[in-house]
Order: C-alpha cells, then structure tokens, then sequence
C-alpha cells in the first residue's frame, strides 16, 4: 500500500513561472550566487528545508491565541511541556534559532584553545566554535566516505578515532562533543543508537560533555525505526526521547523538525552550566521563557513538535524523498546513498567529469537545474568547503562535489518532485553542454553566502 501525507492542502500559495531569458538574466544580476537570486525568480525552492516547511491549521490557530506576556507566558508553559514530554533535561530554553542556542552555549562550554569534536559541524556550528579561538574538528565515520555504499548509518562518528582523541595528546583540550542528528553536512545520513550509546559512554569515561544538534531529531528517530534491529517495535516518539536521555543536553534549532518558520531551544542536565547559559541568555537573546522568540512562534513549535513524530507523517516524507531518489537514479544521476529525508544530496563531480574541481561542478550544475527549470539548490563541494589562494584559485578541494537538493516539510507535492527529476534528466543526457565558473570575490568568513562568480562558457 502507498503511504500517503496525513493532511489535505486548505491554503495555497503561488509559485513565480518564469523564462530561461528571465532566469539568465537574474542569475548574472547575482553573480551567479543563489543566496542573491530573488525568491521571485525561483519556481521550486530546494535550497533549505529551514523555516520552509507548511504550518498547519492547528499550528496557526494556536499562534492566533499566543500570549504575549514577557515573562512565564502561557504560549512559554505549553512550549515547555510538550519538550518536556519529548526530553528529560530539566533546564530548557527557547532561542530564536538554532545558532543562537549554538552561540549561548558554546561560549559557555568552551573555553579558547579547546576542541569540539562532531560527526560532522554544520557550517553555522563550526563558525560558532571557531569565532571562539576553538577547534572544530570533523569524525565521520569511515563508512561515509563512499557515496555509493547503503550502509544504514553513514553519519556516525568513528569510534575509534574519537576514542583516541580522547585518549591522546589532544584529550585534555577536548571541549565537548556534539552529535549532529541527522548529519547535515554529511549527506543526511543518520547516526545509530548504538553510535549514540557508545559516545555517551566514551564521554563519560573520559568526563566530557555530550550534546546533540537535534535539528532533524525525528527523521534520524524514524531511520531508526526502519534501520536500527532492535527498533523497530518503537515509536518515533520513544527513539527520540531515548536518544536525547542519552545526551548531556543539546542544541535544536526548530526551523526543520519544529516545522516553524523560527525557533529553538537549549536543553541541559547541569544546573551550573544551566546557570551560566541563562544569563548569556538573558543578556543577549531574552528573558528564559521567550529567549528572543515571538509567542506565537513558541505555539507553532508546540504544535509542531507534535506534528512531525505523527508516524504517517514521518512515512510519507520518506517516502516522498525515496520517490525522488528513484526518479534521480532512473535519470542516470548518482546520489549519495542511501537517501535520507530532508534531502538528497547530488554526486556532481560524476556527473560533470568534463569540469575540474576548480570549476566547481557541484556550483555548475546547480546553476543548471536553475537556468533550465527554475530550481534552487545549494552546492556542497569545492566552492563551499575547498581552500583557496588569495586570487581565489582554489588550492585544496573538497573531498566530493556535491549538491544538495533539500525538501521543505509538507510544501511541494509528487508532480513538482518530478519536474524537478525531469529537469535533471534533461541536463543528464548532455551533460557536456554545462559550463563551469571562476571565483571572482570571495569573503574569508562564511564564504558561499557572499560570493561572486562568473560563468566559462562550455
Ligand atoms: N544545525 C544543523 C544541523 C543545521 O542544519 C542548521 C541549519 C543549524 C544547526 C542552524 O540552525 O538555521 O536555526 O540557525 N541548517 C539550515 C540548512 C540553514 O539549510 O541546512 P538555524
């Protein structure tokens, strides 16, 4: 039987329909950079699956009914149990979004010179740890590093590397680790139980605290329930809440997994550091029961954390990102495997060999899919994580060329899935016709945001 979405569409809204000779002459107008290309000019927007995500009626009619006090808010007490109810950390807090709850707590955490070891940092994430004069440092585990392999859970931590760093030289300037859920940067793969199981007792055995960056907390606990053997009995609901008592305290940025255009939250089990964040809080985002969140954006999170461990819910969205997944392999394009659920993550680099590393494939094809049919994505390969020199050649590049097709929650349905996989099959059957691009500015910090780049003709 097809799963189907547990909801009907009550309130629409238009999508821009524009011309190739439109979207040409708006993507030169943004130097080729897809943050500066207007929502206006973009049919289908697959850039972020963050505060894209249809509300519901429920979502909305508790918004309409928020209270607005400053402090111990109704809309703040409802937040709170429905957390609550979801994790067992006694101190929580609401943020904006999800780097600020970074910000608030790793200046509380971390101290200049230590470490923060990952999976893998999302990219706000090792800025947050970086504008704090520490480390970030990457442990994927080995299995991640071949796209094509199904293995269930590619975005673990290695073990044994993590083991020997803490049991090494560097153990001493380690200052926390964090366990992104799912792995973002690392093609949207899930972390296991177990993968979170033996962190916590690695962080214990050598004293240090174990965070999660619970952004997509409830497609890892679904991928859980499809993957993990001895999981399957359970509720999305039941491995989420395991897997966050598994954890010191954590991060969640409520843009995905909230299904709320904005919101987040800290959560923590040590009142001392509880304490210390609170005031951080305090003076730089709100007080603690509104932490620079709008009241009706604390109901949406209310609802929404609801919403999205609903198991017809979680069904359908996978199998609306499997069905994309199908369509993009049928058109010859490899992905990386197996697909996740907030996206799908594009191997570029093979299906553009006639582009070197230094023309940035993954960049060249995803201003393709927008010339062609409208469609914006990001691109994860040289342009985004490579090093370069100060004429902006690049010198180092990334390990894959990727692009990240990210699938906002409850927003477009099957048929413009597959226009997108029809735009991607045309590019496919004549591949060589794509150009690639030269960098012709690049800011040192946060660099895809702002860049500038021109077009090689093919
Ligand atoms: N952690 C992860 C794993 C994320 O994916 C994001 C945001 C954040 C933290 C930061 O949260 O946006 O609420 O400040 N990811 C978005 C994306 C932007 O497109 O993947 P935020």
């Amino acid at each position: 039987m097809k799963s189907f979405p547990p909801y009907r569409i009550q309130v629409v809204k238009e999508i821009p329909i524009t011309t190739r000779a439109e979207r040409a002459e708006a993507l030169s107008a943004a130097a080729y950079n897809m943050f500066d290309v207007p929502a206006a000019k973009v049919t289908i927007d697959l850039l972020t699956d963050s505060g894209t995500g249809a509300v519901s009626a429920a979502q909305e009619a508790a918004a309409a009914a928020a209270d607005r006090s400053y402090a111990g808010s109704d809309s703040y007490y409802r937040f709170r149990q429905v957390v609550d109810e979801l994790t067992s950390y006694p101190h929580v807090f609401p943020v904006h979004q999800g780097r600020a709850a970074e910000r608030v707590l790793f200046s509380t955490v971390l101290r200049a010179g230590q470490i923060s070891l990952s999976n893998t940092h999302f990219d706000t994430t090792r800025a947050n740890v970086e504008l704090l004069g520490c480390e970030a440092r990457d442990l994927p585990c080995a299995e991640a590093r071949d796209l094509d392999s199904a293995e269930p859970f590619k975005g673990n931590i290695d073990l044994d590397t993590l083991e020997a760093t803490l049991s090494g030289p560097d153990g001493q300037r380690v200052g926390q680790v964090l366990i992104t859920i799912t792995n973002n940067g690392g093609g949207g793969q899930p972390v296991s139980m177990a993968n979170l199981h033996a962190v916590r007792e690695l962080c214990q055995r050598y004293q240090v605290p174990f965070f999660l960056d619970a952004a997509r907390f409830a497609e890892n606990a679904w991928l859980v329930t499809e993957r993990e053997p001895g999981y399957r009995h359970l509720s999305p609901r039941e491995v989420a809440q395991q897997a966050f008592a598994l954890a010191d305290g954590c991060v969640a940025s409520l843009k995905k997994d909230g299904i709320s255009p904005m919101g987040a939250f800290i959560g923590l089990r040590d009142p001392d550091l509880a304490k210390r964040s609170e005031v951080n809080l305090i003076a730089t985002e709100g007080f603690r029961t509104y932490g620079g969140m709008a009241s009706h954006d604390l109901e949406r999170v209310a609802q929404g954390l609801r919403e999205v461990l609903e198991p017809d819910y979680l069904r359908s969205r996978a199998a609306e990102t499997a069905h994309l997944a199908q369509l993009v392999n049928a058109a010859g394009v490899d992905i990386v495997q197996p697909a996740g659920i907030h996206a799908l993550y594009l191997n570029a680099g093979r299906l553009l060999p006639h582009i070197p590393p230094s023309g940035f494939p993954g960049h060249a094809l995803a201003c393709q899919l927008y010339l062609e049919g409208g469609i914006r994505c990001a691109e994860l390969g040289s342009l985004y994580l490579g090093t370069f020199d100060a004429e902006h050649n690049l010198l180092q590049p990334a390990p894959f060329e990727l692009v990240r097709l990210a699938i906002p929650r409850r927003t477009y349905t099957l048929a413009h899935l597959e226009y997108v996989a029809d735009v991607l099959a045309d590019i496919a059957k004549n591949p060589e016709r794509v150009p690639s691009y030269r960098v012709v500015h690049a800011p040192p910090l946060l660099r895809h945001f702002n860049l500038k780049l021109a077009q090689i003709p093919a």
